[in-house]
């Protein structure tokens, strides 16, 4: 279940010996003002899930991802030594937040390899995530009050990439030994963008920014003079008012393509890397004209996809229409249920 700032989104995978199915899909968008628990509950009422199991994710504020070059040491190890490393990188104090870590397989600083000197071999870089406690137990709470059984909590960061996985990481993308190409996810959400740029299958560099549908659908109030309901339903209009939505929001895709841009460059330059391909999700993305101005205005190739492709839809349980229509908004959701995998 993605708890999103505007859309509640579940998604219910289910294993069929090795491979996951599409068991049960529900959408409840939370009104302006709107209480989060009606839109769970209204979730879980329409899905008419199987399971009792649910994984969430965090995003915002509560959560700080950082890479971290550390010696190289055994993981049992590492999540004692990290508690030292906290208080350089962390923003919040140790016993308020959850942590976790994972060794990465990559070397630190890949972008100076050429002048590594032999200590570069003990050196590792580390994905230090960390959340606030209180945020963790709300949503624990959350879940538990619909009766159900939080099974784990990602972070949305993550949950981009491990539907990308999901969905089979192009082969060629992960033989490319050696080369320095990467692909750069990017979820448009209402309040957030995300981006977790992957190169051979895994996060070199991952960052929110505050810019969203939201601020697309603010620009459409502002410039037409109309209310925030009204302005959300021009947006979504499609042919019939897409010239000046697009206009309306303009400066809002060139705040966040300056960002994007920002991100794109600093990871090329610190990591030694091409990113050669934006794929886009989340709501936001379906503004008009949005795909192509992220294409144009950072210079790479830029595509919506499709979290289900490949996966099997159970259409007895599903309305397969319904679910396809909200495909790109998915993402997050179908990477929360990825984890069916290690249950
Ligand atoms: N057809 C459409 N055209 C333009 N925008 C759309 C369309 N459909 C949905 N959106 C926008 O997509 C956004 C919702 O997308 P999504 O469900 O990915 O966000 P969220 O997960 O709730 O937000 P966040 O990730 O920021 O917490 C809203 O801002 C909504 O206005
Ligand atoms: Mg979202």
């Amino acid at each position: 279940m993605d708890i999103g700032s505007s859309v509640v989104k579940a998604v219910e995978l289910t294993l069929d010996g090795p491979e996951p199915v599409i068991t049960g899909f529900a959408r409840a968008e939370i009104p302006p003002g709107g209480d989060v628990r009606e839109a769970v509950e209204q979730v879980f009422k329409d899905g008419g899930f199987k399971s009792k199991r649910v994984v969430t994710g965090v995003s915002g504020q509560s959560v700080v991802v950082r890479y971290v070059p550390m010696m190289r040491m055994a993981d049992e190890e590492l999540m004692q030594a990290i508690r030292f490393e906290t208080d350089k990188y962390l923003p919040f104090d140790l016993d308020e937040v959850v942590l976790d870590c994972q060794a990465l397989n990559r070397t630190v600083g890949q972008a100076s390899d050429s002048e590594a000197g032999p200590q570069d071999d003990q050196m590792m870089t580390v994905l230090l995530a960390a959340c606030r406690r209180e945020t963790l137990e709300a949503q624990v709470q959350l879940v538990q009050e619909q009766g159900l059984t939080p099974f784990a909590i990602d972070l949305d960061l993550f949950a981009i990439a491990n539907a990308w996985e999901l969905c089979g990481i192009p082969d060629e993308v992960m033989a490319d030994e050696g080369d320095g190409r990467a692909t750069a996810l990017i979820d448009v959400g209402a309040e957030r963008t995300s981006i977790n740029v992957i190169r051979r299958g895994e996060s070199c560099f991952s960052r929110e920014i505050n810019i969203g549908g939201s601020d697309m659908t603010q620009a459409v109030a502002r410039r037409l003079g109309v209310e925030g309901f009204e302005a959300e339903a021009i947006k979504r209009a499609g042919e019939a008012h897409e010239a000046e939505v697009n206009s309306a929001i303009t400066p809002v895709l060139e705040d966040l393509a300056s960002e994007l841009s920002l991100s794109i460059d600093y990871v090329e330059h610190h990591e030694g890397i091409a990113v050669e391909e934006l794929l886009l999700s989340g709501g936001g993305v379906l503004a008009p004209g949005a795909t192509a101005y992220i294409e144009q205005a950072t210079g790479r190739p830029a595509r919506t996809w499709n979290p289900l492709e490949g996966l099997r839809i159970d259409s007895g349980r599903v309305d397969v229409e319904e679910l396809e229509a909200w495909a790109p908004s998915l993402v997050v959701a179908v990477g929360l249920a990825s984890r069916v995998r290690t249950s």
